[in-house]
């Protein structure tokens, strides 16, 4: 049966520019993994937008086209990257200094991955502690710092001849802060930059840079960033979809994993530690308390919004939830994470739960960077602004409209996800009622 989308999707015509405050393990595994799928050197393992397929009205229709071919997204070849770092390191150094991926693959990248160079950052030392580097821009205040990012995105999208941008946060945690008055309106947003206000980070520079200049933002950190009412003003003002906060990946995407199945079974949980290892720079950011402070808060609301103890205080009222970070050098970026789970089962028993996960870091993050990127550029196309919730899937605390609880369950949020995707298409949605097999 002929379908109508239910939004107007424009082509994806052009190069789409990919725009990353962070030339870092994250970033760079992403564009070098990128390069090495366009040359056919490895598989994109762990993307949507790459792999994963949809399926579409009845089961018995057999109809499950590759996302990719069901939604109009930029191919991988018509990706091209740019991006700011304190620090001068092409992403081919940056990426041999991170240590994700060998040196022999590495080295077969060299020649696109030495063409980015990056762009002389925004940076305050009070919101990254622990690391300071000489590649920043200097002006008298912050609303000048704005103009000359703009002025950098304008420089980029000539350069490159692209049609369209994305930026994607893969800087570093900044320390946790909260909004205060300068946040509350665009207008009070930017007195506060010209006036230097303490209270502005320069990931909310890079925000405010990037709708200014009508391009989405994603943010893959904690830090407080679009979370404010003068950027969420700001992004629906200028119609550009916006989503965040902090990649889920690791210990907090088992997580997602495992508590919503354990509350489906209605067994009771007592308590959850967390804690790991990690020697990359990441790693080493998040030694400072305040980026600490950004993290844990991300890491910790997710127990309680998939548990609802306040729905379930005889299974979850008591729950001990504890996470650490260590910074351990030796292990790079191949993060080890370790939980410990308290559950009880029928008449109160106690059971425990034990996971070890070797993981790696950047190569868990890299595919949502990417599916991320696509997402928000074909939701720019169909022209959504404001937070875009079907990405909640790839967040630790996904961003929402004022005064509604994020979905965290994973298993919701791809379903949400989905749905979206049949959604614009004008595709049935799938309720999973499934009443219409037996009639
Ligand atoms: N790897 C994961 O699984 C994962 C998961 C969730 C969130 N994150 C977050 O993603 C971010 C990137 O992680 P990473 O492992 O690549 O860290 P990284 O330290 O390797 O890279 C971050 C880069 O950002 C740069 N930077 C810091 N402040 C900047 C600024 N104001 N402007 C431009 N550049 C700046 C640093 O110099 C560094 O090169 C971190 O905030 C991390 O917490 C990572």
């Amino acid at each position: 049966m002929p379908t109508q989308n239910n939004v107007d999707i424009a082509p994806a015509k052009g190069k789409l520019g990919v725009l990353i405050p962070g030339i870092g393990a994250v970033s760079t595994t992403f564009m070098a993994g990128v390069e090495a799928i366009k040359r056919g050197l490895a598989e994109p393992v762990g993307s949507l937008t790459q792999l994963s397929t949809v399926r579409l009205g009845k089961r018995t229709e057999a109809r499950s086209p590759y996302i990719k071919d069901f939604v109009p997204l930029a191919g991988l070849d018509d990706l091209t990257f740019g991006g700011w770092d304190i620090f001068e390191d092409s992403a081919y150094e940056s990426a041999v200094h991170a240590k994700v991926i060998e040196r022999g693959m590495l080295d077969q990248l060299k020649g696109p991955l030495s063409e980015i160079q990056p762009m002389k950052a925004v940076f305050d030392p009070q919101y990254v502690k622990r690391i300071n580097g000489p590649h920043v821009k200097e002006a008298p205040n912050n609303m000048d710092k704005a103009r000359m990012l703009m002025e950098d995105i304008r420089q980029f999208t000539s350069r490159t001849g692209a049609s369209r941008l994305v930026m994607i946060w893969c800087g570093s945690t900044e320390v946790f802060h909260k909004p205060s008055a300068c946040h509350e309106n665009v207008k009070k947003f930017e007195e506060g930059m010209c006036k230097n206000d303490p209270e502005i980070s320069p990931s909310q520079i890079y925000a405010y840079a990037a709708l200014q200049s009508g391009v989405p933002f994603a943010n893959g950190a904690p830090n407080l960033t679009t979370d404010t009412p003068a950027l969420l003003e700001l992004a629906r003002d200028r119609q550009i979809p916006i989503c965040g906060k902090d990649f889920k990946t690791g210990q907090t995407f088992m997580k997602t994993l495992l508590a919503p199945g354990l509350k489906a079974r209605m067994l009771g949980m007592s308590g959850w530690f967390s804690t790991n290892i990690l020697g990359n720079r990441d790693g080493e950011v998040l030694e400072d308390p305040g980026s600490f402070k950004s993290k844990e808060e991300t890491k910790l609301s997710v127990l309680d919004q998939i548990l609802q103890p306040e729905l379930y205080p005889s299974l979850y009222k008591d729950l001990y939830h504890a996470v650490r970070i260590n910074y351990y050098p030796p292990r790079g970026d191949a993060k080890e994470g370790w939980d410990n789970i308290d559950i009880f089962g029928w008449m109160g028993y106690p059971m425990q739960i034990k996971i070890d996960f070797l993981c790696r870091d950047s190569i868990l993050a890299a595919p949502l960077v990417l599916d991320l990127v696509l997402f928000l550029d074909l939701a720019h196309r169909a022209g959504m602004r404001g937070i875009q919730e079907w990405l909640s899937f790839y967040f630790k605390a996904p961003m929402t409209a004022p005064g509604l609880y994020p979905e965290h369950d994973i298993f919701i949020q791809l379903m949400k996800l989905k749905n979206t995707l049949r959604w614009m298409r004008g595709e049935d949605l799938i309720t999973h009622l499934g009443l219409e097999y037996y009639d």
